[in-house]
C-alpha cells in the first residue's frame, strides 16, 4: 500500500473526544522509548509524530489520518518509572480506556525492543489483551541495532516464551525506523485488514 496522504488530526486524553467518523484505527503501544512515534513517522515518510530520546514524550492519544481512509494512533508509553505516580496513573488510564473501550480500534501493534529479553510488563499486557479479546500483533523495533543472527536468536526466544501461554505466536513484524525495515510488511498487513473490512461492509 502507498501512503499518499498523512496528516495529524487531533490530540486528546479522552476517548469520548476522539474522531467519531468510524474509520478503522491502528494504534501503537509499548514501553516508553520503544519507538512508537518513530515507527509512525517511518510509515508516513515524514515526521508527524513527536520523537524524543527522553521517555514519556507522547502523553496524549494522537490521531493521524492516512489516505483519508483510516487512522494511525500514537499512544503514551507504559512502564516508565521516572515519572510521578500520578502522571503514571493518568497515562495508564488513558491507554487502558483507549485499548479496552475504543470500538474503532482494529489492530493494536504492541512494540517490543528486539534487543531485550521478553519483559514481564509486555507479556502481562499481551495476556490482558488476550483475555479481553483485543486484536493485536507484535512489532519488534530497533532491529538495526542487532546482527541478523542476533535478530533470529532473539525472535526465536520471544516465540518460545510466548508459546508457554499462547497456542500460537501472534502475528509479528521485525522493524527498524532508522533503516526503514518492515515498512511494506506492516502497511500490507493494514491494507489486508482494511480490504477485509470493506468487503464485509459491502456484503452486509
Ligand atoms: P514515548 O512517546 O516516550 O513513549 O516513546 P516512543 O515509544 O514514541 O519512542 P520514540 O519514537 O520517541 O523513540 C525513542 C528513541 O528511540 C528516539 O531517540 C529514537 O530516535 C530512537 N529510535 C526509535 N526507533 C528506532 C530504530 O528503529 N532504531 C534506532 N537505532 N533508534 C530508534
Ligand atoms: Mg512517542
Amino acid at each position: 500500500m502507498l501512503i499518499v496522504s498523512s496528516e495529524f488530526l487531533v490530540s486528546n486524553q479522552d476517548i469520548k473526544k476522539c474522531p467519531s467518523d468510524n474509520l478503522p484505527e491502528y494504534a501503537f503501544i509499548g514501553r516508553s522509548n520503544v519507538g512508537k512515534s518513530s515507527l509512525i513517522n517511518m510509515l508516513c515518510k515524514h515526521n508527524i509524530a513527536k520523537v524524543s530520546g527522553t521517555p514519556g514524550k507522547t502523553q496524549l492519544i494522537n490521531h493521524f489520518i492516512i489516505n483519508k481512509q483510516w487512522y494511525l494512533v500514537d499512544l503514551p508509553g507504559y512502564g516508565y518509572a521516572r515519572v510521578s505516580k500520578s502522571t503514571k496513573e493518568k497515562f495508564q488510564s488513558i491507554v487502558t480506556d483507549y485499548v479496552l473501550k475504543r470500538q474503532q480500534l482494529t489492530c493494536l501493534f504492541v512494540l517490543v525492543d528486539i534487543r531485550h529479553e521478553p519483559q514481564k510488563i509486555d507479556l502481562e499486557f499481551m495476556r490482558m489483551l488476550g483475555e479481553e479479546g483485543v486484536p493485536f500483533a507484535i512489532v519488534f523495533t530497533k532491529a538495526d541495532k542487532l546482527k541478523p543472527s542476533e535478530i533470529e536468536q532473539n525472535t526465536k526466544q520471544y516465540k518460545n516464551i510466548m508459546l508457554q501461554e499462547w497456542h500460537e505466536m501472534p502475528m509479528s513484524f521485525i522493524t527498524s525506523s532508522a533503516k526503514e525495515m518492515g515498512k511494506n510488511e506492516l502497511l500490507d498487513y493494514i491494507d489486508s485488514i482494511n480490504a477485509q473490512l470493506a468487503s464485509y461492509t459491502t456484503k452486509k
